[in-house]
């Protein structure tokens, strides 16, 4: 059995600089959540970072993320694995975080825990807010996958790769899921966890469990009559348990004020 932890944007810019809202802390948020991770005995073997690590996307901010990941990893004794939203800039991720020079290159990589595969891919596309898995690596990772993992395999993206709860709007999802849905379906992958909706959204496609966690920075709710996407002051994270049988997600949901720090009409981002 292994157990991870699947936070997803956290949204975080370096001390001093301005946040998302004005009254809401991101930091913290980080904290309290792999405080919970400790206090609860949670003991995973990982840690998965779905995207939007960064708000501003700056140099100076993924070198506070890198900081606050590796103490985060230090606390729980296990790795931190994260990839892009579109929230991050790649060659600031790659200065910041990765300590490489400045580059465009996507960034995705395959690891192996304990048997199981981590696929990690990028599908931020630099400007803009939805998603994309180009050419290049869609061969890749077709290739990674005609060798099936002891333990099977988990892929790992910000945009969610199946329509959910009736989330259709362009700049939601990934533009070319069916062509990824091609090639991940009658492979060893397990299960798809991704982020960047900010709602708790689960679904299965073809055998493939599809997870959308809520995020820790804040979380997008639809007010009564539909009309609007309320950002609240929430926090959530998801626990994962992976084992011969399957997949089980426990969504936690940290105490916070729930808070509205502002709203967005719907319009547009929901079908029937
Ligand atoms: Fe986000
Ligand atoms: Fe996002």
């Amino acid at each position: 059995m292994m157990r991870f932890v699947h936070l997803t944007d956290t949204h975080l810019n370096a001390p001093g600089k301005n946040g998302q809202f004005p009254t809401s802390n991101h930091f913290e948020k980080v904290e309290q959540t792999i405080r919970h991770v400790r206090e609860t005995g949670v003991d995973p073997e990982f840690v998965l970072v779905t995207g939007d690590l960064s708000h501003g996307g700056d140099v100076e901010d993924y070198i506070f993320i890198r900081s606050l990941f590796d103490e985060a990893s230090r606390q729980l004794g296990v790795p931190v694995y994260v990839v892009l939203g579109n929230h991050d800039h790649l060659s600031a991720f790659r200065q910041g975080y990765l300590g490489e020079s400045p580059s465009e290159d996507p960034f995705y990589y395959v690891q192996y825990i304990q048997g199981l595969r981590l696929i990690g891919l990028n599908s931020q596309v630099s400007g803009q807010p939805g998603g994309r898995i180009d050419d290049v690596q869609l061969s890749w990772l077709e290739n990674q996958l005609q060798t099936p993992a002891p333990k099977g395999t988990i892929v790992a993206l910000h945009h969610p790769l199946i329509s959910l709860g009736g989330y259709t709007a362009k700049g939601l999802l990934v533009e070319n899921r069916e062509q990824i849905a091609r090639v991940i379906a009658g492979t060893d992958v397990k299960g798809v966890f991704a982020g960047h909706v900010h709602s708790n959204l689960f679904g299965i496609s073809q055998g493939i469990f599809h997870i959308v966690a809520a995020g820790t920075a804040f979380t997008a709710e639809l007010e009564e009559g539909r009309q609007h996407f309320q950002f609240v002051d929430m926090c959530g994270y998801n626990i994962v348990t992976v084992n011969e049988e399957g997949i089980m997600v426990q969504a936690i949901d940290l105490p916070r004020s729930r808070t509205e720090y502002m709203r967005i009409p719907s319009k547009g981002a929901l079908s029937k």
